[in-house]
C-alpha cells in the first residue's frame, strides 16, 4: 500500500517534470504505443512531428555470439528522426554488444541495418560514421591527459589554413578551441574553460563532453550507453537537456540507461532486451514504470 503510494508520486513527479521539459518547447515525434509493434504512423497531438517514411535505423533479426554466450538473437529496433528510444535491460541483456553492432566496432553475427529503409553495410566505425551514427559508449573514451577542446576534435583535429596546415600539417589549437567553446555554449554545456584537461572535470561534465563529441559531427543518430549512469540529480538533469535537445535538432537517439526516472523524462519509446532478445516495445508516456519493469525482469514476455 506504502509502496503504490510512493510509486504513484513518483510517477506523477515524473510526469510532471516530463511536462515542463515539453512545454520548454521539445518537438515530439508521435508515438506507437503499442507493445512488441514496430512504430508507425498515428495521430498527430499538437507540437508534435508525423512519423511518416521508412525509419532512419532499422535493426533487423540481429544476432551476435561471443564464444558460448548468445549476447544477442534476432533483435529488431527502430529509431525515427527526433525521437528518443531508450534500450533496457538487465545486466548482460546485450544492450552495449547491439550499441557496438550499430556502431561498427563489433559485427553481427546474422541481421540486417537498415538506413532510412535501405541496407548498409557498418563494418567499422569509420562507415557508422559516414552514415551519420555517433556513439557514446559505456566507457566514454575521453583521454584524460588532453583538454577539453582537443577530445572533442580528437581524431578529426582542424589544421591552420594555408601552407602551414597542408604543408607543415600544423593543428588550428585556437580554432578548434573557438568551436569547442561554441559547441558547448549552443547545448548549455557548463565548462568555463576548454583548456582544461578532462581529467579535472566533474563526471557529469565529462559526460557532456562526450556528448558533445559525438554531436560535433552533426549526426543523425545518436548512440548513448548509460549516458547517467555516474552522475547525480543535477549533473543527470544536464544530460538529458543534451538528449532534449538532440530530440529538438531531429536527431534520432538510443537511449541506454537502468534508471527509470531518466526514461519516463525524456524517452518517447522504450525497447526492452532480456538475455540478448527483445523482450517488449512501449509507449513510455502510457505506460507504467511497473509494466516496464516486469519486462526487464521477465516478470513479463513478450517472446
Ligand atoms: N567481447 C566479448 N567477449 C565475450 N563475451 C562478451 C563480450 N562482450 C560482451 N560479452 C557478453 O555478452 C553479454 C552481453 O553483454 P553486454 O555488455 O552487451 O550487456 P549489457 O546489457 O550492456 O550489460 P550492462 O547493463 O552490464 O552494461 C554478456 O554476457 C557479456 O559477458
Ligand atoms: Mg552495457
Amino acid at each position: 500500500m506504502v509502496n503504490g503510494l510512493v510509486a504513484a508520486l513518483v510517477d506523477g513527479l515524473v510526469a510532471a517534470l516530463r511536462e515542463a521539459r515539453r512545454a520548454r518547447g521539445a518537438r515530439r515525434i508521435c508515438r506507437t504505443g503499442e507493445p512488441a509493434e514496430p512504430a508507425s504512423p498515428s495521430t498527430t497531438r499538437e507540437g508534435e512531428v508525423p512519423v511518416t517514411g521508412p525509419p532512419l535505423l532499422a535493426l533487423r533479426g540481429i544476432s551476435k555470439r561471443f564464444g558460448a554466450v548468445q549476447a544477442l538473437m534476432d533483435v529488431e529496433l527502430e529509431i525515427h528522426s527526433g525521437e528518443v528510444v531508450a534500450l533496457l535491460g538487465d545486466n548482460g541483456a546485450g544492450k552495449s554488444t547491439l550499441v557496438k553492432v550499430i556502431s561498427g566496432v563489433v559485427p553481427a553475427d546474422k541481421g540486417v541495418i537498415e538506413w532510412e529503409g535501405r541496407t548498409v553495410q557498418v563494418r567499422s566505425p569509420q562507415d557508422a560514421q559516414r552514415l551519420g551514427i555517433a556513439t557514446v559508449h559505456q566507457n566514454l573514451a575521453l583521454c584524460d591527459n588532453l583538454d577539453v577542446a582537443e577530445n572533442l576534435f580528437l581524431g578529426r583535429e582542424r589544421r591552420r589554413p594555408g601552407l602551414l596546415g597542408s604543408l607543415c600539417r600544423l593543428v588550428d589549437g585556437s580554432g578548434m578551441r573557438r568551436e569547442a567553446r561554441r559547441q558547448l555554449d549552443e547545448l548549455g554545456i557548463r565548462i568555463p574553460d576548454v583548456r582544461v584537461p578532462v581529467a579535472v572535470l566533474s563526471a557529469g561534465q565529462r559526460q557532456s563532453v562526450a556528448i558533445s563529441r559525438a554531436h560535433l559531427g552533426e549526426p543523425r543518430a545518436v548512440l548513448l550507453d548509460e549516458p547517467t549512469a555516474a552522475l547525480g540529480v543535477q549533473q543527470t538533469s544536464h544530460v538529458l537537456d543534451l538528449v532534449d535537445k538532440l530530440r529538438e535538432r531531429g536527431v534520432g537517439v538510443l537511449l541506454i540507461s537502468h534508471n527509470m526516472g531518466d526514461v519516463k523524462a525524456v524517452a518517447d519509446r522504450a525497447a526492452v532486451l532480456r538475455l540478448g532478445r527483445n523482450n517488449g516495445f512501449f509507449d513510455v508516456p502510457t505506460t507504467s514504470h511497473d509494466q516496464i519493469i516486469s519486462s526487464i525482469t521477465g516478470a513479463t514476455s513478450s517472446a
